[in-house]
């Protein structure tokens, strides 16, 4: 038994919940696991349950956080879409995004009629836009339990809750209350795990629904990420994925203002962490201490997401994103002087409202100029309720799949330019299992994020190895291990 399996244990349920977090949510992780020893027992196996995550490293990290408090309870997780308990963590950044999450319901009703045990759950960004919850309330009747992004840590008494009334449980929160900490967490590996430095978003792109759907922007303060991170590094963990919106505001709000480079300093200092990645990086915040900080510590990786999202300044401006071309690239040009071995990715949004052919070749320019080494790219998706949706769109469909089509061609190109140009080369990397293939050969990733597949044994899962790059297969190496 573990320190927490430890207090939830002692708890005494002939109490009534206490208020303070989060001793409440231990109460009712032990009330739920009770629930789930008992229907075991009557059912003669174990209850299962399956995380469905859409959307960015946030969701993932969200997820690992309901999958701990599910195991807590006493579930047993599989992959499965037929579990006994099935969470979606959805996504709405695009509408397809949105799309996809019906589509999986319509599936899960069929499922539902099976095992009349079932309890669907959805939660996550979708579930903070009022028209979604109406649709679920109205059309969905089926589904168990609806929250949003600011309440994740309440599963378990969302959860009981539902036993209780014995019907549907919607408990959706316009902002976050508190930031609460201790709480368990399940990670995908053991080796690697994302931290939560900051929640929320404050800039307001006009494309763009995060910050509706996730809230005002709130730091954690550096004493418990640092203590998260140490907790981590004592548990075999060796690389920490620093994740917020914009990392490079972080810490600006607190009571005792701290920048994100300082943040990154002091991760660094813990002896067993030994790279450091983060997500994602806003140009218009990007400071030169943070370009000092990663070019003096090579437990940063040399990858940085630099989203551009426009090449024309008058795109920019419409977007809200508040830097220039001129100043994006001198950015970019003041990162490469210091780092100059750095990976640089970004993503870009074609077919904004007003943008034109004009606009569309500056962001060809910047593409040409940066020569990124990955880019996203997306069409725009008119998002309900933010600025943009009301702009109005010059451009028709075709002329918008048109750029996109061009775009995506000249990005891959130089991708694989710049992917071939490491042929040869020894670089560490971090090993993260055997590929999925099935053809026994290990998987891993360069500090520049890059995948490298080698023979090896399942003992170097989770160290750092130097791996000769050998053949180089478009987005991802062959490699072997060097002495
Ligand atoms: N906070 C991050 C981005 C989060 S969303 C940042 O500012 O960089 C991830 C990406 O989705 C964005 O960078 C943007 O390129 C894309 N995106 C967001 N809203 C979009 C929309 N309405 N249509 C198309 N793409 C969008
Ligand atoms: Fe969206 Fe802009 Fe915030 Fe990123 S910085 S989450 S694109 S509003
Ligand atoms: Fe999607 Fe929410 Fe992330 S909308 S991109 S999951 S913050």
């Amino acid at each position: 038994m573990n320190d927490l399996e430890k207090v939830i244990d002692g708890i005494d349920l002939g109490l009534p919940a206490p208020f303070a977090e989060p001793e409440r949510q231990y109460y009712f992780i032990k009330k739920g696991r009770e629930y789930v020893t008992a229907r075991s027992k009557e059912l003669g196996r174990d209850l299962t349950c399956s995380i469905q995550t859409f959307g960015c490293q946030m969701n993932v990290r969200d997820s690992e956080k309901l999958a701990g408090i599910l195991e807590q309870m006493g579930y047993v997780r599989t992959e499965s879409e037929h579990a006994d308990f099935i969470i979606y963590n959805t996504c709405t950044v695009r509408e397809n995004a949105n799309r996809k999450v019906y589509g999986h319901l319509g599936l899960m009703k069929h499922l539902k009629e099976k095992n009349p045990e079932m309890k669907i759950a959805l939660c996550g960004c979708m579930m903070q836009e009022q028209h979604v919850v109406t649709t679920i309330s109205k059309s969905y009747r089926f589904v168990d339990m609806v929250f949003g992004t600011h309440n994740v840590y309440k599963l378990a008494e969302i959860f009981v809750s539902r036993i209780e009334s014995g019907s549907m449980v919607i408990d959706i929160w316009k902002d976050a209350k508190e930031v609460v900490e201790d709480l368990p967490a399940v990670r995908e590996f053991p080796f690697k795990s994302g931290v939560n430095i900051m929640f929320g978003c404050n800039n307001f792109c006009t494309y763009c629904i995060v910050p509706y759907v996730r809230g005002r922007e709130r730091s954690r303060n550096p004493e418990d990420i640092i203590a998260e991170c140490e907790r981590l590094a004592d548990d075999g963990v060796v690389e920490i994925m620093l994740l917020g919106q914009n990392v490079n505001s972080y810490g600006k709000n607190l009571e005792h203002p701290i920048t994100f480079a300082e943040l990154l300093r002091r991760v660094c200092a813990i002896e067993k962490i030994q790279r450091v990645r983060f997500m994602t990086s806003h140009p218009k915040d990007l400071s030169d201490e943070l370009i000092d900080v990663i070019a003096e510590n090579q437990k940063i990786c040399r990858h940085l997401h630099l989203p551009v999202q426009s090449g024309s300044t008058k795109i920019l401006n419409a977007m809200n994103r508040r830097y220039t071309k001129e100043s994006y690239l001198a950015l970019v040009d003041r990162i490469r002087a210091k780092v100059p071995e750095i990976s640089l990715t970004t993503d870009i949004i074609v077919g904004f409202p007003g943008e034109t052919e004009e606009d569309f070749l500056e962001t060809m320019d910047v593409v040409e100029k940066v020569q990124y080494d990955t880019a996203f790219t997306f069409i725009y998706s008119k998002r309900t309720g933010t600025p943009a949706a009301g702009m109005e769109n010059g451009s028709t469909k075709e002329e918008i799949q048109d750029r996109y089509n061009r775009l995506l061609r000249r990005v891959q190109e130089i991708s694989d330019v710049k992917t071939i140009a490491i042929k040869g080369q020894t670089q560490p990397v971090l090993v993260e299992g055997f590929d999925e293939k099935g053809d026994g050969l290990l998987t891993g990733r360069l500090s520049n994020n890059i995948l490298v597949h080698f023979p090896g044994c399942a003992e170097m899962v989770g160290k750092i190895l130097n791996v000769k790059l050998v053949e180089c297969k478009g987005f991802y190496y062959m490699g072997e291990l060097a002495e």
